[in-house]
């Protein structure tokens, strides 16, 4: 287990192994989104438990229509940026590094403490349902289409987070290109019928992705590190496909490498699927062919392949979502041989709250 184990230089990121915590959503932070201690003990453990690098749960980027839970974190306010500072101070001495991820709900909305009114690239709900696990919504609100000063907000949003998140002493951040959130809906087919410059072929589609990396890359200077998280599916739509196939998946990897992104975070059911309407790679498989790009892969990494992932990516972080969630310390079982669980979702229930998950395990453990 040598090479999986061993320190690697991730653009301007020293980080102490290959294993990434990939971001998941807690909905744990204050009401006004503010990172509490129960956050900073539960990203420590993380740190604690051997993973190099913490990357965390989406936040949200600005006082408009950005977030998309309640009780999720933002980083707009010194308030919030004080609650991150303390969460990176820990993770920090635990030796680990942490990267924010920055997240603009867009239409994928359930609950917004500055308005009732989600923003799209077009007037399209998610397919599917809103998720229960973040919150009592039952229903999609319909977002009303961006104008051009709606999408300058954007940008200036998350420029001013990635600012904030220099200032909480983040060692970088990592924009949310994926899952159906906003920067994923102006790339897809299904929410993005725009007919203005922003909408139709690829190259528009991904006109807004580009212009929030460039700014955000010119709003904290060449050493900060700057990467974008990418997918395909969506959360309630885990099989959308772009009809671009492969080579409109590299044009998006190379244009966000071109506005100044060090590294693409691919994200798929299972790090190896091949799941293009043309071509035969994987997401992660495309992304790797783009020369002076930094990975993390994210799908399905485990005990069984993380070497194996390892060894077919040289210099790839390797992010791991369900089996951090089962065992905290993941990293650290693995170097010592111990056991390691599968996730009981029931940790997750009635909400994924960090207390539900802390009840569970009191339980779990009698
Ligand atoms: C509870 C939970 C919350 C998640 N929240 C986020 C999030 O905030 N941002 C994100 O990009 N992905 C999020 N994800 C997706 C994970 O980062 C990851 O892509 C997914 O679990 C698949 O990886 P795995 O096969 O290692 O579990 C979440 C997943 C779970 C289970």
């Amino acid at each position: 287990m040598s090479d999986v184990m061993q320190a690697i230089q991730f653009k301007s990121i020293e980080v102490p192994n290959r294993f990434a915590l990939a971001p998941m959503t807690r909905t744990s932070a204050e009401p006004d989104g503010t990172p509490n201690g129960l956050m900073a003990d539960h990203y420590e453990g993380y740190a604690k438990g051997g993973f190099g690098l913490v990357i965390t749960e989406g936040t949200y980027t600005d006082d408009k229509a950005s977030q998309g839970y309640a009780n999720q974190p933002g980083i707009i306010n010194e308030a919030q940026i004080a609650g991150w500072k303390t969460i990176v101070d820990r993770v920090h001495a635990a030796g680990s590094k942490i990267l924010v991820q920055l997240m603009h709900a867009g239409a994928q909305f359930q609950a917004n403490r500055y308005t009732d009114q989600p923003l799209g690239p077009s007037e399209i709900i998610p397919k599917g349902a809103p998720l229960g696990f973040y919150g009592d919504q039952t229903e999609w609100k319909t977002p009303r289409a961006m104008t051009e000063a709606d999408i300058q907000t954007v940008i200036d949003g998350f420029a001013q987070s990635a600012i904030n998140a220099k200032a909480a002493g983040f060692d970088g951040v990592e924009i949310h290109g994926a899952n159906g959130y906003l920067l994923n809906q102006f790339l897809s087919t299904y929410f993005n019928r725009r007919e203005d410059e922003y909408g139709g072929p690829l190259e528009n589609r991904l006109r807004l992705v580009a212009e929030v990396v460039r700014a955000v890359r010119n709003a904290v200077g060449e050493d900060f590190t700057v990467g974008i998280r990418l997918s395909q599916g969506t959360v309630t739509d885990p099989d959308f496909q772009l009809p671009e196939g492969e080579s409109g998946f590299r044009q998006i990897v190379e244009a966000v490498r071109d506005a100044g992104a060090d590294f693409v975070h691919t994200t798929d059911g299972d790090v190896n699927r091949k799941h293009f309407v043309k071509g035969d790679q994987s997401l992660a498989g495309v992304a790797a062919s783009v020369t002076g790009i930094g990975l993390i892969l994210n799908g399905n990494i485990d005990e069984t392949n993380c070497q194996d992932v390892a060894n077919q990516f040289p210099g790839a972080l390797l992010a791991v979502g369900k089996k951090a969630l089962a065992n905290p310390d993941f990293v650290q079982r693995l170097k010592d041989g111990k056991e390691i669980a599968d996730i009981d979702f029931a940790m997750l229930q009635p909400k994924a709250t960090i207390s539900n998950e802390l009840a569970w395990r009191r339980q779990n453990a009698a």
